[in-house]
């Protein structure tokens, strides 16, 4: 693994931005994994600028993001169908029949999974897979536990994590308790992983991503198992290194 230990979270958007422009540039027609949360949102503003500047298009990019509510509309501005929209696909020249995110209003949420995965493969799998982290070292929605998932599937969230993402929905307002997340060899099998972390809460989780143990108690761990991982990180998160 690769670490890049900067100072603080606009350094690592920016190098974390250089990274998947790097990947474009060199291969125009790449598929790339996404997340979404608080981490990525610097890194898709410095593309953004990026596509603005005229140093790079997404044209021929396809994307898949790694998760999706459950069940949950389009158009609620809680959607990760909304956030990418909002923060990143609607300010580049993507092609939107190249974007992918699980939907959160599928009637059969299992088939959905199942076809999700297949598209994946159909596009002859992801190059490079941006990952966030949870404070509890999730990866996607791929949660602690005694196992974890292959492909992609539809989960329960954990008490940790709904109460983390509390934060984004506005009182009163239901927060769904199930997501359709990639699974971990979905994740696994891309050709380059680039993981993002900043702040305080996530130096335990960058801690078991280092740690040299694979446990399902931090999913993130499982990272060690990858020949090609960078990870890009603040002085924060590296604290407990
Ligand atoms: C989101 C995702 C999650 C987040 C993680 C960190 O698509 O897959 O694993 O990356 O929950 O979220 P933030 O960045 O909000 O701390």
């Amino acid at each position: 693994m690769k670490v890049s230990i900067l100072k603080d979270y606009d350094e690592m958007s920016l190098a974390a931005a250089r990274e998947v422009a790097d990947c474009v540039a060199a291969k125009p027609r790449c598929v790339l994994g996404l997340p979404t949360g608080s981490t990525p949102l610097g890194m898709y503003h410095r593309l953004a600028e990026f596509f603005k500047e005229g140093k790079l298009s997404f044209s021929g990019v396809k994307t898949f993001n790694l998760d999706e509510y459950y069940p949950i509309a389009r158009e609620n501005q809680n959607s990760y169908y909304h956030f990418m929209w909002e923060n990143f696909f609607g300010k580049i020249d993507i092609d939107a029949k190249n974007v992918h995110i699980p939907n959160g209003e599928a009637l059969d949420p299992d088939k959905e999974c199942a076809d999700y995965e297949a598209l994946i493969e159909n596009a002859g799998g992801i190059d490079l897979q941006v990952l966030g982290s949870g404070v509890n070292g999730h990866i996607g929605f791929n949660e602690p536990g005694e196992f974890l998932y292959k492909d992609t599937h539809l989960t329960d969230l954990t008490q940790n994590t709904l109460e983390v993402n509390a934060r984004f929905f506005k009182e009163g307002e239901k927060m769904p308790v199930k997501a359709m997340t990639m699974g971990m060899a979905s994740i696994l099998k891309a050709g380059k992983i680039l993981l993002i972390a900043n702040g305080d809460s996530k130096a335990p989780a960058l801690r078991a991503a280092l740690s040299g143990k694979i446990t399902t108690a931090w999913p993130i761990s499982l990272l060690q198992l990858h020949q090609n991982v960078v990870i890009i990180t603040d002085e924060r998160t590296a604290s407990l290194l």
